[in-house]
Formats: C-alpha cells, sequence, structure tokens
C-alpha cells in the first residue's frame, strides 16, 4: 500500500479514504458492515464521517464497526449542520463545536478524533471563535487536528493568518468537492494546499455516480442518488455534465477501464490530493473504485482526461500568458 501522509502532519493514510454518508442511509447497518469489511480487507484505514450523516446514525454504525481495532484507524468527523430544532444546536459557535465534538465522540465509542472538520463556514461566528474552540479540543486531546470542508480558499487563508498569529493549531486537512465535472478546486485551493503543505480529501470523487457510466439522456437509474435526491439532481443538473460523462466513459471503455476507477484515480492523480474520499451504496458498486488504490496513471493519461472538461480560468485571469 502506498501510504500518503497527511500535509506535515506525519500521519500516514492510505491512499483512498471511505466516506460513511450512506450508513444508516441508502446503506442499512448490514449493507455498511459488508462495505467496512469489504474496504478494510482492501487495506483502506481512513474513514470519512460527519455528525449529520443519517441524523447520526453513520456515526453510530462506524463506531460499532471499527470497535476494537478504532487505534488502527485514521477517522473524521464534522460539525456544522443543525442536528435538531434547537437554534444553538447547529453552526460554529464555540458552544455547538465543543458540544457536537463530545456528542460524535459518544456516538463514535472512541475518545478521539484524528482529523475534526468545519463542514461548511459560518458568517455570523468569528474564525477567530471556532478556532480558539478547536485549539481547545486538540489541548484535551478531544481531536488530533482541526480540519475544514467547504469554505473558500480566502477564508481558509484568513483562518490561517489568525492560527499562526495566535499560535493556535491550524487547518491541516482540507475537504472540497473535486471531479472532472466540478473543478472549481484547481482555481485557488489546490494551489493553496500545496504551497502550504496541508492535505487534501476531496469528496465526490465520481461525482456522486454520475462519472461511473450509469447516467446518460434517455437513463436516470432508479434508486441512484443523482435521480432521487433533489440537491444531488440540482448540483449535477448542467447539461454539460452529462456530455462530458458520455466522453469520459467512451475514453474508458476504449482503454478497457471501469468508469468508476478512472474517475477516482483522476483525481487522485493530482499532486495535491493526499486521496479522494469515495462512497457506496452497496458492496458490488466497491470492485472497481478500489481497483484505483494501487492504479498509476500516467502523465498522457492525466492530461488526456483532464480534456475532457473546461478548466476553469486561472484566478487572476491571464491564462493567455501561460
Ligand atoms: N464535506 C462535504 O460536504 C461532503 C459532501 C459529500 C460527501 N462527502 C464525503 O465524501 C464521501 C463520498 O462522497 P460521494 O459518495 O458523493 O462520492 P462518490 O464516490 O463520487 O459517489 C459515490 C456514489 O456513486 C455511486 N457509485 C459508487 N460506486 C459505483 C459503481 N461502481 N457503479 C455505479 N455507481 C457507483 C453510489 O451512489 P448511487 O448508487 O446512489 O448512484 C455511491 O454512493 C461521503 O461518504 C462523505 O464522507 C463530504
Amino acid at each position: 500500500m502506498n501510504y500518503q501522509q497527511i500535509g506535515r502532519t506525519g500521519v500516514k493514510v492510505s491512499p483512498l479514504c471511505f466516506g460513511t454518508m450512506t450508513f444508516g442511509d441508502s446503506a442499512d447497518e448490514n449493507t455498511s458492515a459488508e462495505i467496512y469489511q469489504k474496504v478494510r480487507d482492501a487495506g483502506i484505514n481512513f474513514f470519512d464521517c460527519a455528525n449529520v450523516y443519517a441524523g447520526g446514525q453513520s456515526e453510530e454504525i462506524l463506531g460499532n464497526l471499527m470497535y476494537g481495532e478504532r487505534d488502527k484507524l485514521i477517522i473524521t468527523s464534522k460539525v456544522h449542520g443543525a442536528m435538531s430544532n434547537d437554534i444553538n444546536d447547529r453552526g460554529l459557535s464555540r458552544r455547538n463545536i465543543v458540544k457536537a465534538c463530545e456528542q460524535s465522540l459518544k456516538r463514535l465509542k472512541t475518545d478521539y478524533l484524528d482529523f475534526y472538520f468545519l463542514h461548511q463556514f459560518d458568517p455570523e461566528v468569528p474564525i477567530e471563535e471556532s478556532l480558539k474552540a478547536l485549539d481547545d479540543l486538540v489541548r484535551h486531546g478531544m481531536i488530533l487536528y482541526p480540519a475544514v470542508s467547504n469554505w473558500a480558499a480566502w477564508q481558509i487563508a484568513k483562518a490561517a493568518g489568525i492560527s499562526a498569529k495566535q499560535e493556535l493549531a491550524r487547518f491541516e486537512l482540507i475537504q472540497p468537492m473535486y471531479n472532472l465535472l466540478k473543478r472549481q478546486a484547481e482555481v485557488e485551493i489546490l494551489p493553496m494546499a500545496l504551497s502550504e503543505e496541508i492535505g487534501v480529501v476531496p469528496y465526490n470523487p465520481m461525482g456522486a455516480g454520475m462519472l461511473t457510466g450509469k447516467y446518460n439522456s434517455k437513463n436516470k437509474p432508479k434508486d441512484a442518488r443523482i435521480t432521487v435526491n433533489a440537491m444531488y439532481a440540482k448540483r449535477y443538473s448542467d447539461a454539460s455534465y452529462l456530455t462530458t460523462a458520455k466522453a469520459f466513459t467512451k475514453y474508458a471503455k476504449e482503454k478497457g477501464l471501469e468508469p468508476a476507477m478512472l474517475a477516482v484515480a483522476w483525481v487522485k492523480a493530482h499532486p495535491a490530493i493526499t486521496a479522494p474520499i469515495f462512497g457506496a451504496r452497496k458492496v458490488e458498486q466497491l470492485a472497481a473504485p478500489l481497483k484505483a488504490l494501487n492504479y498509476k496513471m500516467s502523465q498522457k493519461m492525466y492530461t488526456e482526461i483532464a480534456a475532457l472538461s473546461p478548466q476553469p480560468p486561472l484566478a487572476n485571469d491571464r491564462s493567455e500568458e501561460r
């Protein structure tokens, strides 16, 4: 296994992370157990979770499954989303960060999280308040490293400045959306992560299923997430995505490769990426993405696949000088 180091932390993880968002949701407890065992058998030691997944059930299920081998694993969770109707049971206040972390630890049946993500930006709370709360969690041993998801690069850079000035534990890991259809992270997040030596674990590497070859203009697979989940349907509704997905599937077939494997391998091949976080709701879905664990993509293939979707403009809009 070609273990990857997360940024400058020294923590080593498998080159793929398994995301447990389906546990307790589209994968029941038995299916989640089968999925967990299969990815563990493949050598994965890295699991992503969040308090909001299936209203806390994902953490409960993962906690049961990892019981007895927790110390062999790198485990994450997240805070921000509403866990109840209580007005304070959400967001990035010190109050909610500390309380949500205590609750995640209980559900996961562990006394520490390796990485703890702020799941979204909270415009109502000064960044400093959230960073100080995370720093206290580190000091109490409840989390080992602060991490951040879905923030803009300028927000992360602003946080880095505050952490450095006030000697607070900094964000060591970023979790953006990233795949061949959603390439915004290439503009600022990925170059920043390389420059600052911050790990990157992107979600949706298979475009939530869109890049597995099963969607086309006539076919909307029954029960699949982009068919049944309105938010995902909207996220992947741009007509150009279907065109790219079709071209990508054709490319994969010409090379004799499975699109699901190739989609994950392409994300993994970017130099800023530590480990893509992939998901599944059925054990049969695992075989293809797991092949990306040991797949080494050539530079030629990487470039050919990148050419199948538009590259986002540079942050300074001067691509003509490149
Ligand atoms: N930070 C955040 O805001 C955020 C957001 C989303 C996800 N995440 C994390 O990232 C993880 C992965 O996200 P994701 O599940 O969206 O990523 P993904 O790997 O792009 O998509 C996984 C989905 O694609 C479909 N699929 C997987 N393998 C397939 C195969 N071989 N053939 C056909 N379809 C297949 C399945 O959905 P269907 O069967 O339903 O089509 C599966 O649930 C999540 O579990 C979570 O931990 C984080």
